[in-house]
C-alpha cells in the first residue's frame, strides 16, 4: 500500500506529529513517505493508495498560508479509490480549534477519498501527545490493513 504523509507546518508542531504517524505506521508494518507541503504538487497524490494530510490552524475557518496552493489544487482532483485521513495541532485557548483539519478533511471528501478513522487534533504541545499520536497511526494503519 503506498502510503504518503503530506504537511504544513509553520513552528514545526505538524512536522513532529507527521514524524510520530510514521513511526505509528511503520509498527504495524506500512512504511510511508513524508513530505512538506511546500515541495510537492497535489498531483503527487494520483501515486499513493493511502493519503495521510495534516495543517495546524492559525485563523479561524482559514488553511495554512504555506498549505493554501496545495488545499485550493485540491479542489479540482478525483480521488475516489483512495483511502486517508487528517491530522492537525492547535490550542483551544484560540476561539476555533483545529478550523483547519475540518477544512482539510472536508475537502478529502470532496475529492472522493474514504476517510478511514476520524481527524486526530491536538490541543497544545504536540510532544505532550506522542503515546495518543502513535496510537492513533497504528489504529489508521489497522483500518487500513483490514481492507
Ligand atoms: C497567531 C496564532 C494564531 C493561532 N490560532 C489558532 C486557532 O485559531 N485555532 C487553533 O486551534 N490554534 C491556533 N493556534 C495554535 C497553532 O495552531 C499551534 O501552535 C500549532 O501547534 C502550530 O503548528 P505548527 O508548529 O505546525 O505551525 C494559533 C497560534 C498562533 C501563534
Amino acid at each position: 500500500m503506498k502510503t504518503i504523509i503530506v504537511f504544513g507546518s509553520f513552528v514545526g508542531n505538524t512536522e513532529t506529529m507527521a514524524g510520530y504517524i510514521r513511526e505509528g505506521l511503520r509498527q504495524e508494518g506500512i512504511e510511508c513517505e513524508m513530505r512538506d507541503v511546500m515541495d510537492v504538487n497535489a498531483e503527487l497524490l494520483n501515486d499513493f493508495d493511502l493519503l495521510i494530510l495534516g495543517s495546524p490552524t492559525y485563523e479561524p475557518k482559514m488553511i495554512q498560508e504555506d498549505m493554501l496552493p496545495f488545499y485550493d489544487q485540491l479542489a479540482s482532483m478525483k480521488l475516489s479509490g483512495r483511502r486517508g485521513a487528517a491530522f492537525g495541532p492547535g490550542d483551544s485557548a484560540w476561539p476555533d480549534f483545529c478550523t483547519a483539519v475540518e477544512m482539510l478533511e472536508e475537502r478529502m471528501r470532496e475529492c472522493g477519498i474514504e476517510m478511514l478513522i476520524e481527524s486526530h487534533m491536538v490541543d497544545g504541545i504536540v510532544e505532550e501527545h506522542e503515546d495518543e499520536t502513535l496510537d492513533w497511526a497504528r489504529r489508521l494503519a489497522r483500518a487500513a490493513l483490514k481492507g
